[in-house]
C-alpha cells in the first residue's frame, strides 16, 4: 500500500524510483523531475561519471539519488541493479525504462551485431527490468512502469528499421503487461516522443534543426504527470510530437 507522505510540491515523497539511462539526455531530465517531486531515485546506466554528475545535481536541489551502474541488456547486472535499488531506497514504486540506443541506416547495410545490440538494450533490457522489478512493485499500490518508447514504436521511418523493430517490441510489452498487471495495481505506460534534442535525437534526425526538437524536459513532464495522477482512469500511452510536425493519423 502507498504509505508515503504526499505534499503538493513533493507528491512523490517517500517513494522509490529506478530510472535507466539516467546519465544524460531524457533519462537525466526524468531523474531530476522525479527527485524534485520527492522520490528517492536510483540512477542506472553504464557510465559512472555521468551518473555521479546527475546525482550531484539532484543533491544540489536537496533531492536524493544513488548511482547503480548497470548494463540493462545483461541479466546478472539487472538482477543486481534491482536488488541493490530496493535495498538502498527501501521500496520500489516507479520504474522508468528509458535506457536506449539507436541504429540508423538502410537495412541492407545493417550488421547482425547492430541488430543484436539494439534489441539487447531496447527490448531485452525492458523485459529484464520489468521481470525483476514486478515482485517489488506489487508490494505498493499504485506502482508504475513507464516505458520510454518512440514515435517509431508506432510508425515506420526509412533508415530506422532496426530501431523501429526494437521500439515496436517495447510497445508490445507495454500493451500486454498493462493488462497482465492491472489486477496487481501496477500501471504500465508507454511514452512515444518524436525527435528529442539529445545526442540520440541528433543521430536519428540529422535533417532537423535541434532548436525545433522536443526538449528532454517535455518527456520528463509527461512521466511526472503519469506517476502523480490520482483516480481510476488509466492512460496507456502518451504521444509527444514536435510543434512543427504533422499530426499522426
Ligand atoms: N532522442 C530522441 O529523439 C528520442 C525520441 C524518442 C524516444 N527516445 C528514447 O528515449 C530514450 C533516451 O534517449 P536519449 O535521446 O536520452 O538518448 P541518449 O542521450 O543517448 O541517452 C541514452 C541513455 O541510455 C543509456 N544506455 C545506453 N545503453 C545502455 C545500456 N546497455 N545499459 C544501460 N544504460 C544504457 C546511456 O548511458 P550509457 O551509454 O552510459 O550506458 C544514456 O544514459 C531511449 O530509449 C530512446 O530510444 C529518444
Amino acid at each position: 500500500m502507498r504509505t508515503a507522505m504526499h505534499t503538493e510540491n513533493a507528491p512523490l515523497t517517500g517513494l522509490g524510483a529506478i530510472v535507466t539511462g539516467a546519465g544524460r539526455g531524457i533519462g537525466r531530465s526524468i531523474a531530476l523531475a522525479l527527485a524534485q517531486g520527492g522520490a528517492y531515485v536510483a540512477l542506472a546506466s553504464r557510465t559512472v561519471e555521468e551518473l555521479e554528475q546527475v546525482r550531484d545535481e539532484i543533491a544540489a536541489l536537496a533531492g536524493r539519488a544513488v548511482c547503480i551502474p548497470a548494463d540493462v541488456g545483461d541479466e546478472a547486472q539487472v538482477k543486481q541493479l534491482v536488488s541493490r535499488a530496493v535495498e538502498q531506497l527501501g521500496r520500489l514504486d516507479i520504474v522508468v525504462n528509458n535506457a536506449g540506443v539507436g541504429a540508423f541506416g538502410p537495412l541492407e547495410l545493417a550488421s547482425t551485431e547492430q541488430w543484436d545490440h539494439v534489441m539487447a538494450v531496447n527490448a531485452r533490457g525492458t523485459f529484464l527490468m520489468c521481470r525483476e522489478a514486478i515482485p517489488h512493485l506489487r508490494q505498493h499500490h499504485p506502482s508504475y512502469i513507464v516505458n520510454i518508447s518512440s514515435v517509431v514504436g508506432v510508425k515506420g521511418y526509412a533508415n530506422q528499421t532496426l530501431y523501429s523493430a526494437s521500439k515496436h517490441a517495447m510497445m508490445g510489452m507495454s500493451k500486454a503487461l498493462a493488462r497482465e498487471l492491472q489486477p496487481d495495481g501496477i500501471r504500465v505506460h508507454a511514452i512515444c516522443p518524436g525527435a528529442v534534442d539529445t545526442g540520440l535525437g541528433g543521430d536519428a534526425r540529422p535533417d532537423l534543426e535541434r532548436a525545433g526538437m522536443i526538449s528532454p524536459q517535455d518527456v520528463a513532464d509527461a512521466v511526472l504527470f503519469l506517476v502523480t495522477r490520482r483516480g481510476n482512469a488509466v492512460i496507456d500511452q502518451i504521444d509527444i510530437r514536435r510543434a512543427s510536425s504533422t499530426p499522426w493519423q
